[in-house]
């Protein structure tokens, strides 16, 4: 147990899985996480900062570590307009990569989406293809995006959009076979043990894993 992970987005349906899941691995002798309001968690080999993300100053110097995820993100409802939202899902990620990457952190690990793609007509696609190009600029031992479909997890707040999808998921899942298995929903439990597993196979280069990858990654680590 020598390294350490660093975590954003650790308040998150996501990020708390996997807060969890890299404290009780015990391949981590440290994890930290940036967040921009305290949490009650407490934990042995949890650091937390509260830092401000508007102000990489507040945390470039706290950076130390092997491993960085990321499973920040927000709703374009929630952050108020497209500009916020970009703030959240684009310019903070590759913020704290570029801070992370001059520090030596090795492999970053980041949730995109289903469907990303910087060429897109869909803003929210849009934005997490772009965020993938600019972190496959940055000089990572390996960068890991992980593209699931709707996320499945208890999230105290209530999104309607992703309870229909939810809804329908269900019903249509018999039909989401061979190329189209990809599109079922996932557990955030399960992005969470493939972003585990792949940081543990210490890869090399700019690799993405589609939903149905991300499943097939998470079965063979249990
Ligand atoms: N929902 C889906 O079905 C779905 C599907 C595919 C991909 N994704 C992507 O998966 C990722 C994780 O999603 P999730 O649903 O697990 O996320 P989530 O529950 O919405 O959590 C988002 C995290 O980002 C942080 N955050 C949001 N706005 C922030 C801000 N202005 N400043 C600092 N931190 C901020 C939150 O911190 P606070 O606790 O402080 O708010 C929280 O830790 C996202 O990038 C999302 O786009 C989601």
């Amino acid at each position: 147990m020598t390294k350490t992970a660093i975590i954003i987005g650790s308040s998150g349906l996501t990020g708390s899985q996997l807060l969890k899941t890299l404290l009780t691995s015990n391949v981590y002798e440290k994890v930290i996480t940036f967040v921009r309001k305290s949490t009650k968690i407490s934990h042995p080999r949890l650091v937390q900062y509260v830092v401000d993300f508007d102000n990489p100053e507040s945390y470039e110097n706290l950076i130390e570590g092997n491993d960085m995820f990321c499973c920040m993100g927000t709703t374009i409802k929630k952050a108020g307009s497209e500009e916020a939202f970009e703030k959240v899902d684009l310019e903070y990620p590759v913020q704290f990569a570029r801070a992370a990457a001059s520090k030596g952190i090795k492999q970053y690990s980041i949730i995109s989406s289903i469907g990303a793609n910087s060429k897109s007509g869909n803003f929210y696609l849009r934005t997490k293809g772009r965020v993938e190009e600019e972190l496959r600029q940055l000089p990572f031992q390996s960068i890991s995006i992980f593209r699931p479909s709707l996320l499945l997890g208890n999230r105290k707040e209530f999104r309607l959009g992703e309870k229909i999808s939810e809804f329908a998921m269900k019903i249509f899942r018999v039909f989401f076979i061979g190329k189209l298995k990809r599109y079922r929903a996932i557990s955030v439990k399960k992005v969470a043990n493939a972003m585990f597993s792949i940081a543990q196979q210490n890869t090399v280069g700019f690799h993405i894993y589609e939903s149905d990858e991300i499943e097939e990654i998470a079965a063979a680590g249990n």
